[in-house]
């Protein structure tokens, strides 16, 4: 066996297939590009869907890649099993309608087998085929492997969900008898099956349906190779390694979470390692989607990061790792990665702030979730329960993220069980609400053969001019038909050469108009679109018939153009301000050009303060105040990286890009439209910031004349305010505000200075006015403007100075009266009782109450009573 690196390996693949005329792409970013029926880059094919359903024509039919991806419908087996991850590498070859599968038949076993590649012993091979697909076994056959390695298995058919699918042929390492797990009459135990010893490294797909929204499956417009595998599984086989995380990619976040632990080694205990082996994946999966803009949240993608996150600190705690650590296996994770995947590293700052905030927020969560479980066991035991039930456990792992086999160990040592089928009955039902959510979403686009077989070449002009007077109408698309007149109101329609800008980038269409040979219109433009191999491909309303090999006059709407292109241009400044103000950080997240407003989303944590909303602002008109050059350069990939190009990590890019420049402050791939020079944009304001999902912020702005509109509508408002508040001078506004708030705050400090006196002064001729009724003395008083609260601070401050036996206080106004009865210690114990008095009052006021013996208290709502209530005190008083 050759002795090779994962990152050799990876390479050596990509290699082979470059040799056999494949482009190698770079992996996709993990998060899906308009698919919102994929969470994530699930396979190497996710990435390829557009050109699998023929709405874009690849510039090479034949690529190879090695494809990041995340799988989390077997998260449970991962770390217990040798083989199983959340984020793998897929090493893919794909022909679009090219070759079939002769080719890749017989290179895959060339690969495998040649001294040249990978070298391996050929009997160690078994390949699986769909029992119909007698060519699959015929051409295996033919490349040299025994019958008996060829296994018929009958559901040997690549399908998961909507996209790509079709019957496929896997091929099997066999690890020999040694690695065999199983008993030898188990089910599984054959080279095929779910085994350790017969691993499966490849899956050729013959890809030829498109599994719908509606679950059939149509014919795709060609047959098309799609193939996948598994890198992490086949270093494992060339670095001898048991199971996947003795390897390169795994063995290093593995030695470091052994310096964390309580002195806790790898390999010595089965349990100990899955919790190693966890970590070590669940490590590099949060790490790497994080770097590709995945954020912790509540939701989607978010919720599997934040869960991923959970489920590894729980595993740190069972290797006794009691603080945030966490995140210091991110740079470990990228030094695994660098050689395919060097942007991990460059963003290693970012990664860690993420994971360590998300760690201790859980380790918060998690004390939360044990308090609730202890709860739920304390409960359990009251109630002579001996079980935990479902929902219970289902929420403990939904909300706290407890695996369920961690509240299945602390219900068993407080000697309770866990209700298993109750709780798997609830993540069915999980399940079956995020399949719902998804199910109605496209995955792939309705196919336009028609277009796919359109290979006229178009230019699009538009750079440099916005008038053409010679384009030659090549084809018309009306109602899916390719003809030579047009009929309909609304046709298609591609010339040889266009002024009109397609939508891309954010950046929306350009409008206008289309005139004939005698200057008439024939017909307007309504939107631009590229068509599946590339050209710009026009809608347009027509007033008249056009036909297929005339000469046409194209305009762009140039006040149109201009407002969009100006928006474009600040949206390049605002990007690079915002990463000067707040940091690397802020990937842009998504874009919307428009003529009258520019939309841009970001990447941020928190929020963002208003004096550095402030400072991008400003930064960006400096840019605009300065009058910069806009230049732009047509280079290859590589180059734009040099000269310090912000990629979009969502994007791929082709051979030739565009490279726009504002003179040394931002330097973006762009194919959009930019203005000449930065004073063209004239003026930037913001007009909005705010959150739009987890980690993800939104600026609106506009610029020029919708800029000067915004400034003139606030300081015609300001004008209003400076008039109602009577200062003759806008500057002068603030300073009577402020004035007027410390008038108010004066009149607020004398006010209530006035009212405690007020109180003061009638408690006082309250207090003197005291009467004697037989042996005892009694105060009785209505007071103003009170409620019960300052009924009971006078009471107190009654029962302190020792003024009378009793005391009976009412207050009142509307439909609202309130009585208060209080009685000293003394007297109480000469039977004189303040809830008995009050009981016998409080109907005077329509009303009743009650109390203690020394302090009572009456609500009403007849406050003309007040003053019988306090006679009739004063009687009941005299009869004691
Ligand atoms: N797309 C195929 C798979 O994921 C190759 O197995």
């Amino acid at each position: 066996m050759k002795n090779l690196s994962s990152g050799q390996i990876r390479q050596m693949f990509l290699d082979f297939f470059h040799e056999k005329g494949h482009t190698i792409e770079p992996s996709a970013s993990l998060i899906p590009v308009d698919d919102p029926t994929l969470l994530w880059i699930n396979s190497g094919v996710a990435t390829m869907k557009k050109y699998f359903d023929g709405s874009v024509v690849p510039k090479n039919p034949r690529m190879t890649s090695s494809q990041k991806s995340i799988r989390t419908n077997d998260i449970e087996n991962v770390g217990k099993t040798p083989r199983h991850h959340t984020l793998f590498e897929m090493l893919g070859n794909f022909s679009v309608g090219d070759y079939f599968k002769k080719e890749a038949i017989t290179w895959a076993f060339e690969l495998l087998t040649s001294p040249k590649w990978f070298g391996w012993d050929k009997d160690k091979l078994y390949m699986t085929v769909y029992p119909k697909d007698t060519d699959a076994k015929k051409y295996w056959e033919k490349v040299g492997v025994a019958p008996d390695h060829i296994i018929e298995i009958e559901d040997n058919f690549w399908d998961i969900g909507q996209g790509p699918s079709g019957p496929d042929s896997e091929i099997f390492y066999d690890r020999g008898a040694d690695f065999d797990e199983l008993a030898p009459d188990d089910p599984e135990n054959y080279p095929g099956g779910e085994n350790d010893r017969w691993l499966e490294v490849w899956n050729i797909v013959f890809s030829q349906f498109n599994h719908t929204p509606e679950d059939t499956y149509e014919p795709l417009p060609r047959k098309n190779i799609d193939t996948g595998m598994g890198l992490e599984r086949v270093v494992s086989i060339f670095q001898h390694a048991r199971t996947n995380f003795e390897t390169d990619l795994f063995l290093p976040m593995i030695r470091k979470t052994e310096e964390f632990s309580d002195n806790k080694k790898y390999g010595v205990d089965k349990q100990t390692d899955v919790a190693f082996r966890i970590i070590a994946d669940h490590a590099r999966a949060i790490t790497v989607a994080i770097g590709d803009g995945a954020l912790p949240s509540n939701v989607g993608r978010g919720y599997v990061i934040r869960r991923l996150i959970r489920r590894a600190i729980v595993n740190g705690q069972r290797l006794g790792i009691k603080s945030a650590f966490l995140y210091k296996l991110a740079p470990v994770v990228g030094e695994t990665l660098k050689s395919h995947y060097p942007e991990v590293l460059a963003q290693r700052d970012y990664i860690e702030k993420v994971i360590h905030s998300e760690e201790d927020r859980f380790n918060e969560t998690l004390t939360d979730g044990l308090k609730l479980l202890n709860n739920v066991i304390a409960d359990a035991k009251t109630n002579h329960s001996n079980q935990i039930d479902g929902p219970t456990a289902f929420k403990l792992y939904d909300t706290y993220g407890f695996p369920f086999e961690l509240t299945g160990e602390e219900a068993a040592e407080a000697g309770l069980t866990v209700d298993k089928q109750g709780f798997e009955v609830e993540m069915q039902k999980q399940k079956d609400r995020a399949r719902n959510a998804r199910s109605s979403a496209k995955s792939m686009g309705v196919q336009r053969d028609l277009l796919v077989k359109v290979k006229d070449a178009s230019d699009y002009v538009g750079y440099d001019t916005l008038d053409v007077k010679d384009a030659k109408l090549i084809d018309i698309v009306d109602d899916e038909k390719l003809v030579d007149e047009s009929k309909s109101d609304t046709v298609e329609l591609i010339f040889d050469k266009t002024p009109f800008y397609a939508e891309m980038g954010g950046q929306v269409a350009d409008r206008g108009v289309i005139l004939d040979d005698n200057d008439e219109k024939v017909a307007d433009v309504i939107d631009v679109q590229h068509a599946p191999n590339g050209q710009n491909l026009h809608t347009v309303k027509t007033q008249e018939p056009l036909i297929k090999g005339q000469q046409y006059h194209l305009i762009v709407d140039r006040l149109f153009h201009s407002r969009v292109e100006k928006n474009h241009t600040a949206t390049h400044l605002l990007d690079q301000s915002l990463r000067n103000i707040l940091g690397g950080h802020t990937q842009q997240a998504g874009s919307l050009v428009e003529p009258n407003y520019l939309r841009f989303d970001f990447n941020h944590f928190g929020q963002v303060t208003d004096e550095d909303l402030q400072k991008v602002e400003d930064l960006v008109n400096k840019q605009i105040f300065n009058e910069i050059d806009v230049k732009t350069v047509v280079t290859d990939p590589k180059t734009g990286k040099k000269m310090g190009a912000i990629a979009l990590f969502s994007e791929k890019y082709g051979d030739k890009v565009r490279v726009v420049s504002i003179g040394d402050f931002s330097v973006e791939f762009c194919g959009g439209t930019h203005v000449a020079n930065t004073r063209d944009i004239g003026l930037f304001k913001i007009v909005s910031e705010s959150g739009v999902g987890a980690g993800v912020r939104r600026i609106e702005a506009v610029t020029s004349k919708e800029a000067f509109r915004l400034l003139n509508n606030q300081s015609n408002e300001l004008k209003q305010i400076s008039r109602s508040l009577k200062v003759t001078q806008l500057k002068d506004v603030p300073t009577r505000v402020s004035q007027l708030q410390d008038d108010i705050k004066t009149l607020e400090t004398k006010q209530s200075s006035l009212e405690a006196k007020l109180a003061g002064k009638q408690a006082e001729d309250v207090f003197n006015a005291k009467q004697t009724v037989g042996q005892y003395t009694i105060i009785t008083g209505i007071i103003k403007e009170a409620g019960m609260q300052q009924l009971r601070q006078l009471a107190d401050t009654w029962r302190a100075k020792k003024l009378s036996d009793v005391l009976v206080l009412g207050t009142g106004s509307g439909q609202k009266a309130n009585l208060i009865v209080a009685v000293t210690d003394d007297q109480v114990k000469n039977g004189i009782k303040a809830g008995d008095l009050i009981k016998s009052i409080a109907g005077n006021i329509k009303g009743g109450g009650g109390g203690r013996p020394n302090m009572a208290q009456a609500g009403g709502k007849d406050p003309a009573g007040l003053d019988s209530a306090m006679k009739a005190a004063v009687a009941w008083l005299g009869n004691k």
